[in-house]
């Protein structure tokens, strides 16, 4: 028996779990269940990455402290993951005290053994907010191509990457403030002081994908630097011990805390079930010299990487800690081929999708598309409903709804005595040790296929004895039952092999086969002169219209108000484009409630309204807003309306947006509608009750 750690990434505690995310936890949950039917001791656990300035910020936007954003956060993602079938054996917080001991420890090891060290850091300071800007809170315009509007890493029209602190015209997202340059002293991990610690350590025991295992090399080139791990107080986090009092406190940043997290969650759970006889000894997974005793793997997205194959294993060997035996990255999600997009309702959240659909259509899907690869996957909506219906369905289920029915009804449940197909389900166990060695080996995609042709065979060979004719003959009694009893064993051994997937299904199936258990070894006996119980339906088929209302719902739920807010990741040591979170695919900043304040939209009149030459998208509007002189609106509405249709309406208009000069003049506002520029728009109006003038509260 192996004893196996497993982690999946952390979730940040300021934003709810989305498809995006499942596919890793989706994906950690099936192989340690798969590992479990082995007989392995598997324990898999999570927590959620409660820390940094975007938690603190967003703490701060929604007027509640940090431990209670965390808090209601954690227990959002806990209900979310339960749905989706994700048993964690613990789900902790890297705002522990379990957490903060180890990092500390950590630390001090780190420290001791002369791997850190202090620089003078200048970055860009908000003065209005009092903090140091991280590069996703500075935008401005980019020193390359001029763009306005960019943020501090990168340039999103030319590509360019720099430092924030070259962006021209600077201003932070925070508060609008410009920022200004602001020294002080950071701590700094030694990395390039493990590089052949870490090229070693890649190249040896299978840790890594190759492609991943060829990423580091590149990174290796371009030469490692030392890891900044500081961070000035504000922050929500833990403090660094030992600091020097005449400076602002300095705190860890979160990436230093947040895989130790992994460790803090299994101590966690070693003290929880102490004394149990299901104990577990926090050493023999984490000593350094039980590293070959038991195996810990982290699964991730392919954009944390860095953090888990350098900065981790360099912080765990330079502490004298043991190492992962494995990181298993994947791939992005895609959706319909495409990023995730919320105008197209295909941002979806977790909950989003529970209420429309059985969470284990999604786990079946994905795992027909998951690999050992790194490669992106693409949740296609169409072929979603089509594969779970033909497979899941029409195959699987239809194995036992096609036999149940006469082994219950004719003989009160009994299977054959003996098994009249022995070289047909022989077959069928052996593909069994296939199937093992794909779940172990992460080729999801090919253990499902090697499922789906087992369940080919069942199909063809009832297909084939036609029971239901049988069954109108005279003296076939044996027969029928016979046929029936191949088929049901047939779907025994599918229930086994698609437990670690569809544990619910399963499970149900387990009552219905009357059997105590499904692991992997239970399929070498087959069920003779066995009762089963009656059968009910076991998955009903995706209709197109549930799929449509969650695409539906996924647009209307996902306001600015509860999108993922911006996420905290470093710019690498190496000059190697700043890691984007699979949480930000599409990202959107959180405004506090006074940003929004600060935007004025009044009630309008409208004078006038008009085509506007050389301009096909459009409309120009004269507006009374209740101010001496009426103000000048060019709005892009024109594919819409008509002008007349517009006139003498009362409408919204934003009245503090600085005039903007365009080609035909220039606009002093913006006019509210609803909709999307591509596919239409609605002009908001207003009863006409309203005053001109008042403004919207
Ligand atoms: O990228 C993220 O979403 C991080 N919260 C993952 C952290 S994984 C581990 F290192 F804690
Ligand atoms: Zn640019």
């Amino acid at each position: 028996m192996r004893e196996i750690l497993v982690t999946s990434a952390l979730p940040y505690a300021n934003g709810y779990i989305h498809l995006g995310h499942l596919v890793e936890y989706i994906q950690t949950d099936i192989w340690v269940r798969a590992m479990k039917a082995q007989g392995h001791q598997v324990t898999y656990v999570c927590a959620d990455d409660a820390h940094g300035t975007a938690i603190m910020l967003k703490a701060e936007a929604n007027g509640v402290t940090p431990e209670e954003q965390i808090a209601s956060v954690k227990a959002s993602h806990e209900a979310d993951f339960s749905k989706f079938l994700i048993n964690f054996d613990n789900y902790h917080s890297t705002h522990s005290e379990e957490n903060k001991q180890f990092s500390e420890l950590i630390y001090r090891r780190l420290n001791d053994a002369g791997h850190i060290s202090t620089k003078d850091v200048e970055q860009l300071f908000d003065p209005e907010k009092q903090l140091f800007l991280a590069d996703r809170f500075v935008k401005g315009t980019c020193p390359e191509c001029d763009s306005p509007d960019q943020y501090g890493d990168n340039c999103e029209v030319c590509g360019t990457t720099y430092d924030a602190t070259d962006l021209k015209d600077p201003h932070s997202t925070l508060s609008n403030a410009t920022p200004v340059l602001k020294t002080s002293k950071h701590y700094f991990f030694d990395l390039p002081e493990f590089e052949q610690f870490l090229k070693d350590w890649t190249r040896s025991d299978n840790r890594l994908q190759t492609s991943v295992a060829n990423k580091l090399q590149e990174w290796f080139e371009a030469g490692l630097a030392s890891w900044d791990i500081s961070r000035d107080a504000p922050y929500f986090g833990f403090q660094i011990p030992d600091t020097p009092s005449d400076e602002p406190d300095k705190y860890f940043y979160v990436w230093l805390d947040a895989p130790v997290g992994y460790m803090a969650s299994f101590k966690n759970l070693c003290d929880k079930r102490a004394g149990t006889d299901q104990a577990l000894d926090f050493d023999r997974y984490w000593a350094q010299e039980n590293e070959h005793k038991t195996e810990v793997y982290h699964f991730i997205g392919k954009d944390i990487v860095y953090f888990h194959a350098l900065f981790w294993p360099a912080m765990l060997a330079g502490s004298e800690l043991r190492t992962p035996t494995g990181v298993f990255a994947h791939g992005f999600l895609m959706v319909n081929g495409e990023k995730m997009s919320k105008s197209r309702g295909t941002f979806i959240k977790a909950e989003t999708y529970a209420e429309h659909l059985h969470p284990e259509y999604l786990r079946y899907y994905f795992a027909s598309k998951l690999s050992d690869k790194v490669e992106d996957i693409n949740l296609d909506l169409e072929d979603f409903m089509q594969k779970v219906n033909s497979d899941l369905v029409g195959k699987v289920v239809n194995i036992a709804s096609r036999s149940a029915g006469f082994l219950v009804k004719k003989y009160d449940g009994m299977l054959s005595e003996v098994c009249v197909e022995s070289e047909l389900l022989e077959d069928i166990t052996k593909t069994g040790d296939e199937i093992a060695a794909a779940y172990e080996n992460r080729e999801f995609s090919r253990a499902m296929r090697l499922i789906m042709q087992c369940a080919d065979k069942a199909n063809e060979y009832i297909d084939a004895k036609k029971p239901w004719s049988l069954a109108k003959l005279e003296g076939t009694e044996q027969e029928v039952q016979d046929v029936c009893s191949v088929a049901i064993n047939i779907f025994r051994q599918l229930m086994v092999y698609l437990a670690p997937v569809l544990p619910e299904l399963t499970n149900n199936a387990k009552e219905f086969l009357n059997l105590k258990d499904l692991s992997f070894a239970s399929r070498n006996e087959w069920l003779l002169g066995h009762k089963i119980n009656k059968f009910k339906p076991l998955m009903q088929r995706i209709e197109e219209k549930d799929i449509e209302a969650m695409v539906e719902d996924s647009k209307a739920s996902l306001t600015q108000a509860d999108a993922p807010a911006a996420t905290e990741s470093s710019k690498p040591a190496a000059k190697e484009k700043a890691p984007v979170t699979n949480a930000d695919a599409e990202q959107t900043d959180y405004i506090g409630i006074e940003d929004f304040a600060k935007v004025e939209m009044k009630v309008a009149h409208v004078l006038e309204c008009n085509h506007v030459e050389g301009a096909d998208k459009l409309l120009q509007f004269t507006l009374d807003v209740g101010e001496d002189k009426p103000r000048n609106v060019f709005s892009g509405i024109r594919k819409f309306y008509e002008p007349e249709q517009l006139i003498n309406k009362k409408v919204i208009c934003v009245t503090n947006l600085a005039p903007r000069k365009m080609k035909f003049g220039i606009s002093e506002g913006m006019v509210l509608s609803t909709g999307e520029p591509k596919t239409g728009l609605t002009v908001v109006t207003l009863p006409d009750a309203c005053v001109v003038g008042d403004v919207l509260a």
